[in-house]
């Protein structure tokens, strides 16, 4: 029975090498269980290649990089914004090639924790507020077995839904949610030292504005980058080692996990609350995306048939603005 396991981890591990186009990102809020549209006022990774790959946004995994903050391209406005009242029950449908029921989510590989953050759109230095987290929680039976995790076990398994509540009394204003999942199927190795392999980032931000007439500002966060740390032992981690009951390696393997970044705000709420969602509004599918970015070159392309014809290239440098700029709306 061990060397099946022993077996069936080595399958894991050499499969992983082949996802990496494999990833999910955020298709659609809903408000209270009502959806506000498919990718409406999510800066949606760009995705690193041209079709027909799809959408396949990588992994982040340099930890000093501006794209730990909301993503490849995620400096970039969309025309629309969530209007949001304090108390109000958000739930983010994460996707990996369609938005439905059947869609697998997340790789079952990738086991890692959620987080959401909270920050006034722009962000700034020490801007990032933490109102949600969820980790390991739940042990293996078996040697290498990963435990429950809440991407796999919990959001990947709940079609994708993760869910959090707009902070009590919150002042109104523009805000940016980062809601992020973590592939922790190659942490045992840091990025810094195995660029190869190390702990897999798959922030996402959306638009919010917050309406009504609270007074709570949000206390001082942290930064992206800059919140995560190579040797944090939340980023450090391997998960399959956690479990191993058999395992006489030299190496300490802790059956606990802490999840990166700050400690969870007081101000947000203690639960979370899941609930009843409506039908989802606009595509389900895997739509074809005009521009897309490789090794830092954007491209933007229009198509003839499935032929991407090319428009233009540029290199890309994250702008973040210091003030709110209202978006302009979409054509
Ligand atoms: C959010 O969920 C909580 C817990 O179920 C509920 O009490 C509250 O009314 C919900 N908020 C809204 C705005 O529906
Ligand atoms: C969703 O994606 C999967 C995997 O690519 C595919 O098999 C399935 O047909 C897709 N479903 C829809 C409705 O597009």
């Amino acid at each position: 029975m061990k060397s099946h396991s022993l077996l069936a981890a080595a399958a894991a591990l050499a499969a992983n090498v082949h996802l990496v186009q494999a990833h999910c990102f955020i298709w659609g809020v809903f408000v209270n269980g009502v959806d506000q549209g498919t990718f409406r006022a999510i800066r949606t990774p760009a995705y690193n290649g041209p079709p027909p790959r799809g959408y396949a946004n990588s992994p982040v995994k340099d930890l000093n990089s501006i794209d730990m903050r909301c993503n490849v391209l995620g400096d970039k406005q969309v025309p629309h914004t969530i209007k949001v009242q304090p108390g109000d029950n958000l739930t983010f449908d994460w996707h990996h090639d369609n938005r439905t029921a059947a869609d697998d989510v997340i790789a079952d590989s990738h086991h890692g924790p959620a987080m959401v953050y909270l920050s006034p759109d722009p962000p700034a230095e020490n801007s990032f507020v933490k109102i949600w987290e969820k980790g390991l929680y739940e042990l293996g039976s078996e040697p290498f077995a990963p435990g429950k995790w809440a991407t796999t076990a919990d959001i990947a398994k709940n079609g994708g839904h993760m869910n959090v509540r707009v902070p009590a009394g919150l002042k109104a204003g523009q805000y940016l949610i980062r809601a992020e999942m973590v592939g922790l199927h190659e942490a045992d190795a840091s990025y810094e030292k195995v660029p190869w392999r190390g702990a897999q980032f798959y922030p996402n931000c959306v638009q919010i504005e917050v309406v009504g007439d609270g007074t709570v500002e949000l206390p001082e966060g942290v930064s992206f980058p800059g919140a995560y740390k190579y040797s944090d032992p939340g980023v450090l981690y391997d998960v399959y080692c956690s479990t191993d009951k058999t395992r006489t390696a030299t190496a300490p393997c802790t059956t606990t996990y802490q999840i990166p970044g700050p400690t969870v705000w007081s101000g947000a709420w203690p639960d979370t609350t899941q609930v009843a969602v409506g039908p989802v509004s606009g595509e389900v599918k895997n739509t074809r995306w005009n521009s897309w970015i490789t090794k830092s070159v954007v491209t933007t392309a229009t198509f003839v048939g499935n032929t991407p014809m090319v428009i233009a290239t540029s290199t890309y440098t994250a702008s973040w603005s210091a003030r709110y700029v209202a978006p302009t709306a979409a054509a």
